[in-house]
Parts: C-alpha cells; sequence; structure tokens
C-alpha cells in the first residue's frame, strides 16, 4: 500500500511496450507509477491493473507530448496535484521507416517534438527542481539508432542521437548535484511500436520485459549511457559508415 514515503515515478508512454513493463517493474520495487499517454483508456486499464497487482495507486494523466507547451502542461498539472517526481522516464517515442521525403511532414513533426522537444522540456522542469533537492534521476530511452545514422529511418535515428547527445551532455552538468541523468539505449524491442513504425521485427529482439528489466539496471548502475547487450556494445565496434550501409542493405531486402 502506498503511504507518503513511498517515491513517484514519472514514465511517459507508460501504458504500452517498454514503458508498461518498466511500470509493472518500479511498481514492483515500490514505486508509485505516475503514467502519462494519449489514450484514456489504455492509462485507466494500466492503472487499474497496477492497483490490482502491487496494490499502488498509480496515477494516470492523458497528455499528447507531440503538442508544443504539453511539457509544461504536464509539469505544472503535477504541480498542481502536489505530486513530486523522484525518478522521470522519458519513453513515450515513435517512429517511422521508409523513404525520408514520402514520410508525411506532419508526422515526422510530431515525432522529433515527441521524442526530442517534449524529452528536454520534461528533463529541464525536473532536473531544475531536482537539482534544489540534491537528489532524483532521470532515464531517458534512447535506442541503438542513437549511434549511427539510420538511412530508411532517416528522422527517427537523428531523432534518437539527439535524445543520447542531450542527455551525455546533461549527465555531465548535473556532476556532484546529487542528480544523475542516464541515457539507456536498446537495440530492437518486440513491441507496438515495430508495427506502429511499419518495421520488421528481426531475431535480435528481446521483449518489453527484458528492455524494462535493463532500464532498471542502468537506474541502479548510475551510468550516462547504458547499453543492456554485449552483442549490441560489440556492433559499436565495426565502423559507423560500415554499419550505415549494412543497415541499408537490410532495409532494401538486399
Ligand atoms: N521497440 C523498439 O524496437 C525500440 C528500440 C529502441 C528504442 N525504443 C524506444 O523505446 C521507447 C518506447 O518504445 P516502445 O517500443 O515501448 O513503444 P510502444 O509500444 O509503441 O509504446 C509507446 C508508448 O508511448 C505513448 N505515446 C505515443 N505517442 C505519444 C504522445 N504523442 N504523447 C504521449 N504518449 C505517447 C503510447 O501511448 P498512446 O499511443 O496512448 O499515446 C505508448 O504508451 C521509444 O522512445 C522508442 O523509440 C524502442
Amino acid at each position: 500500500m502506498y503511504n507518503e514515503r513511498m517515491k513517484n515515478v514519472l514514465i511517459t508512454g507508460g501504458t504500452e511496450g517498454i514503458g508498461r513493463a518498466l511500470a509493472d517493474v518500479m511498481a514492483a520495487r515500490g514505486y508509485r507509477p505516475v503514467l502519462v499517454a494519449r489514450n484514456r483508456e489504455k492509462l485507466e486499464q494500466a492503472a487499474a491493473e497496477i492497483k490490482a497487482d502491487y496494490q499502488l495507486p498509480a496515477i494516470a494523466v492523458q497528455a499528447d507530448l507531440s503538442q508544443p507547451g504539453s511539457a509544461e502542461k504536464l509539469y505544472r498539472k503535477l504541480q498542481e496535484l502536489e505530486i513530486r517526481i523522484d525518478i522521470l522516464v522519458n519513453n513515450a517515442g515513435t517512429g517511422f521507416c521508409g523513404r525520408s521525403w514520402e514520410i508525411p511532414v506532419a508526422d515526422e513533426e510530431a515525432m522529433v517534438m515527441l521524442n526530442d522537444v517534449a524529452m528536454m522540456s520534461l528533463t529541464k522542469l525536473y532536473v531544475r527542481d531536482m537539482t534544489a533537492r540534491n537528489e532524483g534521476m532521470v532515464l531517458n530511452i534512447a535506442s541503438m539508432a542513437a549511434f549511427q545514422p539510420g538511412p530508411y529511418m532517416a528522422g527517427y535515428y537523428a531523432s534518437k542521437a539527439f535524445v543520447l547527445s542531450y542527455s551525455e551532455a546533461l549527465a555531465e552538468e548535473v556532476k556532484g548535484t546529487g542528480v544523475h541523468v542516464i541515457c539507456y539505449c536498446p537495440g530492437q524491442v518486440d513491441t507496438g511500436f515495430l508495427t506502429k513504425a511499419n518495421s520488421r521485427r528481426n531475431i535480435t529482439a528481446i521483449t518489453a520485459r527484458q528492455a524494462a528489466e535493463q532500464a532498471y539496471r542502468a537506474l541502479q548502475l548510475k551510468q550516462p549511457v547504458y547499453i543492456g547487450r554485449l552483442f549490441d556494445r560489440a556492433s559499436l565496434l565495426i565502423p559507423r559508415g560500415v554499419r550505415k550501409i549494412i543497415l541499408a542493405r537490410i532495409k532494401r531486402g538486399e
């Protein structure tokens, strides 16, 4: 049962995929999840499941974080509700496959707003509070895509490079404040993201639960950048330009 000393973890995109699995992982460790997503029904369902499974009154907040000003609006709403955020997880993200010029402008503008702008704004707002308290953590979910250009998913890969670069820089800025900024970079994860992105599942995909356990490990280790698998770490030994060409060939089905 929740008590006032329990900590709150804000998880954007906490209703599906990695975010939903992470809500379970955190709730099992006694953190109260504060879930944010667009679909109200899924929010209510996730909160009800967490209540039933962990006896924790999870909080569900509907927000479309691809809208300008939405991060600040969410922050103010949670302040009004007097919900202090101990851990912020910027997890919500979208991506699109195809030739860059064939992907609708509006789709990728909304993607950058969500993957980058909302991530950056929420981080700024909460890190300001956390540094004032000398404690707190931000976990940004990037991707292995952050480490290279991604032909046929160019915008998405670039958006994740932004998440990685911003997180690493901020991790340096908060040194010595008691606050930690961590960037977790998973490889492919078997979630609805792949269908929505029109991307094919490959044999290296891990489950959302496995990714969530890795994300929790990242929080424990407090390293600025965490890559969960040896396979993914080893892939970075291949020169960046070669990885780009291999990816392009795979995407073209060559
Ligand atoms: N799946 C992969 O292979 C993979 C690999 C590496 C990194 N990642 C990253 O991991 C993160 C989570 O991915 P996932 O695979 O778990 O995705 P997912 O299964 O598609 O879940 C996405 C979550 O984000 C929410 N969301 C989407 N658009 C939103 C918006 N505009 N405002 C607020 N919430 C929004 C969704 O709920 P609503 O639709 O109801 O809003 C849902 O809860 C993303 O940042 C993704 O880039 C994924």
